[in-house]
């Protein structure tokens, strides 16, 4: 398998959205759930800050970094359920904090929900630390309210 990182382009906005609908629609990892509107999605995405995995050319994970006007940056990613475990989101993230590193930036932060212990896994072995918990953050479809764990790494 040949794992290729690159920036996106307007040309991957749409693949992009789709990759996002589809693991929306795990309601687990990441804090939107369907419906995805793919077209509003495409259209809004920030291209800029944002990284695709490709795998034999095809898009298997992203991530995105928004800039904020005080230095950090803000970061989300999500790799294809078929391709997790195998070393695609320590690709994106490692190549987003060299690219985070030349931009200037000194930190980058994240929320995580406490139970995603893949994602938590992979923040730690780059260095992030735990900042905070912000309780019953995130009200769910199903009216649950899930806590977000706050990460940060000082670049
Ligand atoms: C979180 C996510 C991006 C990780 O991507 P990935 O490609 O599976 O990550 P990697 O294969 O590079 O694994 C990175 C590290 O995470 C850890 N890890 C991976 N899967 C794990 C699991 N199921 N449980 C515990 N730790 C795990 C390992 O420590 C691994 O490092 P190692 O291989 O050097 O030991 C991916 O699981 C995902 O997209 N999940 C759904 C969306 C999501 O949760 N996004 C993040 C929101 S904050």
């Amino acid at each position: 398998m040949q794992l290729e990182i690159r920036p996106a382009g307007d040309g991957d906005r749409r693949q992009l959205a789709l990759l996002f609908a589809a693991v929306a629609e795990e309601r687990d990892g990441i804090a939107t759930e369907p419906p995805v509107d793919v077209d509003v999605w495409a259209a809004k995405w920030r291209v800029e800050g944002t990284f695709l995995a490709l795998a034999d050319g095809k898009l298997v994970g992203s991530l995105s970094i928004e800039e904020s006007r005080f230095g950090f940056g803000e970061l989300g990613m999500a790799v294809a359920r078929d391709w997790r475990g195998r070393g695609v989101g320590s690709a994106l993230l490692a190549t987003a904090i060299e690219w985070a590193r030349e931009r200037g930036l000194h930190k980058l932060t994240l929320s995580v929900f406490p139970h995603n212990a893949a994602a938590i896994a992979l923040y730690r072995k780059f260095g992030f630390v735990e900042e905070g918990r912000r309780v019953k953050q995130y009200r769910r479809a199903t009216g649950e309210l899930w806590d977000a764990v706050e990460m940060g790494l000082l670049l």
